[in-house]
């Protein structure tokens, strides 16, 4: 019961990362609130954890949408009254290229350069816009980003994605400086490639599967080790981590 107690807001956990980490935070005693936009797929999460006996509740949220940012935390607060930890994660990547381009900046229409910055990068300051005065007025919590090793490395083929994962590292660290001082921590996650529904398709190609699994470890991430890392920076465990940027990619950007 690592979470014992706490109130925990998961962004894009009807899938993936947000998935494991939703039902990973409830098993160790948070309530999660499964903040997605797609219904089908927050509802069917939200059932897998009840039917466990733990605690979860989904609001349905576009994350990139303020009005429907500042809903959902007025909605956490008049439930549970209080939260204790946002994971930042929700994020469109290359399972949305045939919506939004993938490619390089010469590539890149304006208006999906635009649209890419607005989910990846915009939604992690309207959540923490809404979500910061209550921490502050509790006098703790832990916000965790999904950032990507494309925050920290020149991978090439998605440049707004890139730009967008590259901002959220930056506001990880001067989140962490400006509210250190009211115990609010601010860390951030850079996974290297991870067996979600997000790459699913790149990982059909075999040469890019392939480089993919050629880090140290041999072999692309699950989920569930996002999950894991971001319980340890949610918990107490942590408390004295703030300002950190934590590549979970199997060594690849040792390399
Ligand atoms: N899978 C990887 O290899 C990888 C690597 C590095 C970083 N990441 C990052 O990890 C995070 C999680 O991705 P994943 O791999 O679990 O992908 P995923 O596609 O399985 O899950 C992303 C979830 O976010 C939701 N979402 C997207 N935009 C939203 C919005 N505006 N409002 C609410 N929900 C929204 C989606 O509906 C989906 O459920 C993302 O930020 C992604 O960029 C993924």
């Amino acid at each position: 019961m690592r979470l014992k107690d706490k109130v925990a807001i998961i962004t894009g956990a009807g899938s993936g990362q947000g998935k494991a980490a939703a039902k990973l935070f409830a098993k160790e005693g948070a309530k999660v609130v499964i903040a997605e936009w797609n219904e089908e797929q927050g509802k069917q999460v939200e059932e897998e954890i009840k039917e466990e006996g733990l605690e979860a509740i989904f609001i349905q949220t576009d994350v990139s949408d303020e009005v429907k940012v500042k809903s959902l935390v007025d909605q956490v607060m008049d439930r549970y009254g209080q939260i204790d930890i946002l994971f930042n994660n929700a994020g469109i990547g290359f399972s949305s290229k045939s919506k939004y381009t993938m490619a390089s900046l010469l590539k890149t229409p304006f208006d999906d350069w635009n649209k890419v910055l607005n989910i990846n990068l915009n939604s992690v300051y309207l959540m923490s816009k809404y979500v910061l005065p209550v921490m502050i007025d509790q006098n703790r919590g832990s916000i965790i980003n999904n950032s990507s090793l494309n925050g920290i490395l020149g991978v090439k083929g998605a440049d707004a994605y890139s730009a967008a994962k590259g901002g959220v590292v930056a506001l990880t660290r001067v989140m962490a400086v400006d509210y250190g001082k009211h115990n609010v921590r601010v860390n951030c996650i850079c996974p290297g490639a991870i067996d979600t529904p997000m790459i699913a398709e790149v990982l059909q190609n075999k040469d890019i599967a392939n480089n993919y699994a050629s880090g140290p470890l041999r072999r692309v991430g699950q989920p569930e080790e996002i999950a894991y890392a971001a319980l340890f920076l949610g918990s107490d465990e942590s408390s004295y981590i703030t300002g950190l940027i934590m590549p979970v990619d199997g060594g690849w950007s040792a390399q």
